[in-house]
């Protein structure tokens, strides 16, 4: 296909899985409103309709917690295709939501929707979503920084939206599955299972699912008590830079006290990544909370510390060198785990197969930060997987198949705010 006919084809996939207000990420697999599937799908609606970018976005507040946390998911229709469901998470909110969050991105694309819109100081719709935004990064504050450091503590390995990573695997090990009693999965009746989490890993997700949910999503006792505490060096470096982007707009608006606040959560965070350093793998990494231990694991959201814009010359030669070895064991960049490290597989979901919305921040930062020639192979590869599979969920970095679900909204939206653009960072 040619690019004007990929773009065409991109816009209505869009339009296809656009719901009324919210995008599911594709049919079958995954039939609500995700929470970072939202603000990447409002980069691609902008590039052909404004408003409807903002009304992603606006629908995606509208389930936000009272006590700020914006959700992983939005039931805004029941759907029986989906595992699990709002009875299995019985949150009791309207609208119905799960009980946990996910990757923090979304004042990263309202500064993106501004600033394309000329950058008003008193965009109505940028300033309420600003407010949305304060209160959910200071929900973060607040309950995921235990040890007060800057970083983002996951209490479920959903909220990393790198669901499997086999940087969880570990502490998921030590999650207790005795009383997680019998269910049906739903995601294997729509995708091969050999692209999926395994059932052994699924029970201890429902595991952590049923603490929050005996405790009554108290998100004080789940930060303290849960069974799954990890510091996500993905969240923690979209959250940097979240509160980076929060940070422009506040100014604009002209809240000082705000803006200090902000500053001061911006220093706390740069200090605090170097905790997540990881000299013998090169690369920064997450750490379990119970132990201490660092994954040792070279992922896709190790590279995220450009777009966070942090780490010194040194660290950043490792990195780029940790790309440059990439690019021997894998046909396309950039894979979700490095080949040869402990389970990688190069078709099963987060463990090899490439993410184009975390290449896209990944690119973004390669960009930022003066490696221009990175940022157009990471560009030119996901440009190149869509041409040759389709709008896939993920893609193997070996053969460049397709895995997951087809006609997938963020993939359509990355093609046509990023790759599939004649020049993008
Ligand atoms: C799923 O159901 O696999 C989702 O990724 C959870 O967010």
């Amino acid at each position: 296909m040619t690019i004007p006919l990929l773009s065409e084809h991109a816009i209505s996939i869009l339009r296809r899985n656009d719901h009324g207000g919210y995008t599911v990420p594709t049919h079958g697999l995954y039939p609500y409103q995700w929470n970072w599937d939202s603000a990447f799908v409002a980069l691609g609606f902008a590039e052909f309709d404004r408003d409807r970018a903002w009304v992603e976005l606006e629908t995606l507040v509208s389930g936000q917690w009272d006590d700020g946390m914006i959700p992983q998911i939005i039931f805004h229709q029941d759907d029986p295709g989906y595992f699990p469901g709002p009875a299995v998470w019985a949150t009791g909110r309207t609208p119905p939501t799960s009980g946990i969050t996910q990757p923090p991105v979304l004042a990263s694309i309202v500064r993106h929707l501004w600033q394309a819109e000329g950058a008003d100081p008193a965009h109505p719709r940028m300033r309420a979503l600003v407010a949305a935004c304060l209160k959910s990064h200071r929900w973060f504050h607040t309950y995921r920084d235990p040890l007060a450091n800057g970083l983002v503590m996951v209490t479920h390995n959903w909220e990393t939206g790198r669901d499997n990573s086999s940087e969880w695997d570990e502490a998921l090990d030590r999650v207790d599955t005795s009383r997680v009693g019998s269910y049906q999965r739903r995601d294997t009746a729509h995708v091969d299972a050999a692209m999926r989490p395994t059932a052994r890993e699924y029970d201890r997700y429902v595991a952590i699912l049923q603490f929050g949910r005996a405790c009554g999503w108290d998100h004080r006792e789940i930060a303290d008590h849960g069974p799954f505490r990890m510091i996500d060096v993905g969240m923690s470096m979209e959250l940097l830079r979240a509160n980076r982007d929060l940070l422009v707009m506040v100014q604009a608006i002209g809240d000082s006290a705000t803006a200090d606040e902000l500053k001061a959560r911006i220093a706390l965070s740069e200090h605090g990544v170097d905790w997540l350093w990881n000299e013998d793998a090169g690369a920064y990494c997450s750490r379990d909370l119970g132990t201490g231990q660092s994954s040792g694991l070279v992922t896709n959201a190790s590279f995220l510390a450009f777009y966070a814009g942090v780490g010194n010359a040194a660290q950043h030669a490792r990195l780029i060198a940790a790309l440059g070895r990439l690019t021997h064991s894998a046909r396309f960049l950039l894979p979700s785990l490095e080949a040869g490290s402990r389970a990688y597989d190069h078709q099963r979901y987060w463990r090899g197969p490439i993410w184009l919305v975390v290449s896209y921040m990944v690119a973004l930062g390669l960009a930022e930060t003066g490696h221009q020639a990175w940022a157009d192979r990471i560009r030119s590869d996901s440009a190149g997987l869509i041409e040759l599979s389709g709008f896939y969920e993920s893609f193997s970095p070996e053969t460049g198949a397709g895995s997951g679900g087809p006609d997938f909204s963020w993939t359509a939206a990355m093609w046509l705010a990023w790759c599939g653009k004649v020049a993008s960072p």
